[in-house]
């Protein structure tokens, strides 16, 4: 393997930056410098922001302030929105500023239960009129993803990404509708291919997401299905919280109950390592270089339909062990500590 690779800049469809919100795990500037640092031009952010979700055009407009202000790279928007969310009226507006829609069918920070697609009924007629090309992307639950794709793929024929999928069942779903040629995509996160359920009997609440890290077998077939594009993407959901906070879920809810009453602290930063975990992976035979440049560049450009990104990535090859000082998320800690990765951002330049 040459040391130096020239690639093209990555985009992630799915992270939370917090700002402007209540959790102070990260900021637009810190969690943008930790995106350029793992080799990403364009990420987008979730609409979850905990206290301050993106449900209105007003907050839609604040976030794009601090961005343009403190943004390391470029950030785009999804507006959000709930069946409590009572924001029909502001979907039309937020259309025109965001890159899509974020649906949560499922709990997870900032909502507790699980949903039926039919609760989303009016929102999704209500952005299908409004932007009927810009992507819905969901977040589905145990048992209603099917709901969801004959709501949104089918009935309207609205292009529709299923977020981190972390069943191989899921996966044949989503290769279904394909085949039906509905309009559906689905990406896999960095920790549902290389971490598994056992990792939360060890590290605990460090090792706690939405959807949960899934069984080591369960896992390899998702990194099969990413290396034949069965699955499109791969999206990081940076989703950062302070250690403090996975303490205190750890010490009060070490079980890990999602009933409301319990302490929950779901998610897991990490977006300066996507790549150089794929690279090592790559170092040992699993997937190409070129199967990494589709699922983490141009594809995603797809997906939200614009071109694939002109900036190009120069990285330095070289093999190391990923530890908490290589960390540039605010978070200050990562879930990867001590796995094998290949890959530093030397440059940044333009084709
Ligand atoms: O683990 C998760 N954390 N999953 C989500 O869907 C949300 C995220 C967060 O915002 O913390
Ligand atoms: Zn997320």
């Amino acid at each position: 393997m040459s040391d130096i690779i020239t690639i093209p800049g990555a985009i992630d469809l799915h992270v939370h930056l917090r700002e402007p919100g209540t959790n102070p795990a990260e900021t637009i500037k810190s969690g943008t410098l930790a995106a350029a640092a793992g080799g990403y031009v364009l990420v987008c952010d979730m609409p979850n922001n905990p206290g301050n979700p993106t449900w209105i055009l007003e907050s839609v407009k604040e976030k794009q302030r601090i961005i343009t202000k403190d943004a390391a790279i470029e950030v785009l928007v999804y507006a959000g929105a709930q069946p409590e969310s009572q924001n029909l009226d502001e979907l039309p507006k937020m259309a025109k500023q965001c890159v899509g829609l974020k649906l949560y069918g499922a709990p997870t920070t900032g909502n507790e239960r699980d949903y039926e697609a039919e609760e989303f009924a009016a929102i999704i007629e209500t952005w299908h009129k409004a932007a009927p090309k810009k992507p819905i992307m969901l977040h589905a639950g145990s048992g209603n993803l099917s709901g969801f794709i004959q709501l949104i793929a089918k009935k309207y024929n609205h292009p529709l990404h299923i977020c981190h999928v972390n069943s191989a069942v899921a996966v044949e779903l989503i290769k279904k509708a394909k085949q039906e040629e509905l309009p559906v995509t689905c990406g896999v996160c960095p920790h549902h291919l290389l971490m598994s359920s056992h990792d939360e009997k060890s590290r605990g609440w460090f090792a706690r997401m939405q959807p949960p890290l899934a069984h080591q077998i369960e896992a390899e077939k998702l990194f099969d299905h990413l290396v034949n594009g069965d699955i499109d993407v791969v999206e990081t959901d940076h989703a950062p919280h302070l250690a403090e906070n996975k303490w205190l879920a750890e010490r009060e809810n070490p079980s890990g109950m999602h009933d409301g009453g319990n302490r929950t602290c779901y998610g897991v930063p990490g977006i300066e390592f996507a790549l150089p975990l794929l690279f090592y992976q790559m170092k040992r035979g699993r997937i190409s270089l070129e199967r990494i440049v589709e699922a983490t560049s141009i594809k995603p450009a797809k997906i939200i339909g614009i071109e694939p990104p002109k900036k190009e990535i120069t990285w330095e090859m070289t093999e190391y062990r990923i530890n908490d000082d290589d960390v540039a998320s605010a978070s200050g800690w990562t879930p990867y500590n001590g796995m094998m990765a290949v890959g530093k951002v030397k440059s940044m330049g333009m084709k």
